[in-house]
């Protein structure tokens, strides 16, 4: 099978430290396509060329979140989901361009900013329905993980909310590509409430908790980080430029 990541991006100083250590993570995984789905009006000039450049298989797109919808600086960043009709917009190229009776997918949703072992690729690889594993780093714990009894998942090592359906990260599950197809409408809702997005994505796709295929040794080993990439300052530019007359160059790109 092919593996589908879909990775929603957006625009800031660390955009493209962040693109690169992903790319150079997926370069070593085989049988692999990339969509990159930018959060924005047009496709930019630097995500343009850096897929160009990449020697990966992908797709480009784009689609803005609507102002409404978009975190302000001073919101807490659970307050709305984020990377929502980018992974939609993912999924409706698949739907268009992947054929479920001729080829065999999953499908992965990688955020730019996590930090992937490629055991987890071979992993998920051969996914049936759905497949589940721990992810490090997230929810305020050392991992949160699917709590598996003979070989079943029977609920969740969260601290949030464990009565949730699918208490699971983004990053913890990977599904069978031709289950797009058997739910043709199911995709990502941007007015789920808080810790709701991937719960409520895998109940549309008709899954249940009997459908999870634990991997990563019974849901044992921590193959996905949860990494959040501090803010940059640039508080020094202007006072550089106080201070010698001119900042860091704007035509080199960062
Ligand atoms: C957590 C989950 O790990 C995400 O998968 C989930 O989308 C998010 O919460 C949520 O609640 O929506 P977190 O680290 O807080 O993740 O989110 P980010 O890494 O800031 O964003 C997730 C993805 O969306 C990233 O790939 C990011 O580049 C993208 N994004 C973020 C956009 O496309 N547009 C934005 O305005 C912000
Ligand atoms: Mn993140």
């Amino acid at each position: 099978p092919i593996i589908y990541v879909i990775t929603p991006t957006y625009a800031r100083l660390e955009q493209k430290a962040e693109l690169t250590r992903l790319l150079y993570t997926l370069q070593h995984v085989i049988n692999l396509h990339w969509i990159v789905v930018e959060d924005s009006e047009t496709k930019t000039q630097l995500v343009t060329r850096f897929l160009q450049k990449s020697k990966l298989s992908y797709t480009h797109l784009n689609v803005p979140t609507p102002e409404e919808y978009k975190l302000a600086a001073t919101d807490p960043n659970w307050l709305k989901p984020r990377g929502v009709l980018q992974r939609n917009a993912g999924l409706k190229w698949l739907r268009d361009n992947f054929n479920p009776s001729t080829g065999k997918g999953v499908v992965y949703f990688a955020d730019d900013d996590n930090t992937y072992d490629l055991l987890l690729f071979e992993e998920m690889r051969f996914t049936r329905k759905v497949s589940v594993w721990p992810v490090g780093l997230v929810g305020y714990l050392r991992y949160e993980r699917p709590v598996v009894k003979d070989g079943k998942v029977m609920g969740w090592h969260t601290y949030w909310r464990p009565e949730r359906t699918f208490a699971i990260d983004m990053a913890g599950f990977a599904i069978n590509a031709s289950l797009l197809f058997k739910r043709s409408e199911a995709k990502f809702s941007i007015h789920v409430k808080r810790g709701g997005l991937e719960s409520e994505f895998l109940t549309s796709l008709g899954v249940t908790l009997d459908d999870l295929e634990p991997k990563a040794d019974g849901c044992t080993k921590i193959l996905v980080w949860h990494t959040r990439t501090e803010k940059s300052s640039l508080k020094n530019e202007e006072k550089m430029i106080r201070k010698y007359g001119q900042g860091s160059d704007p035509m080199i790109e960062v």
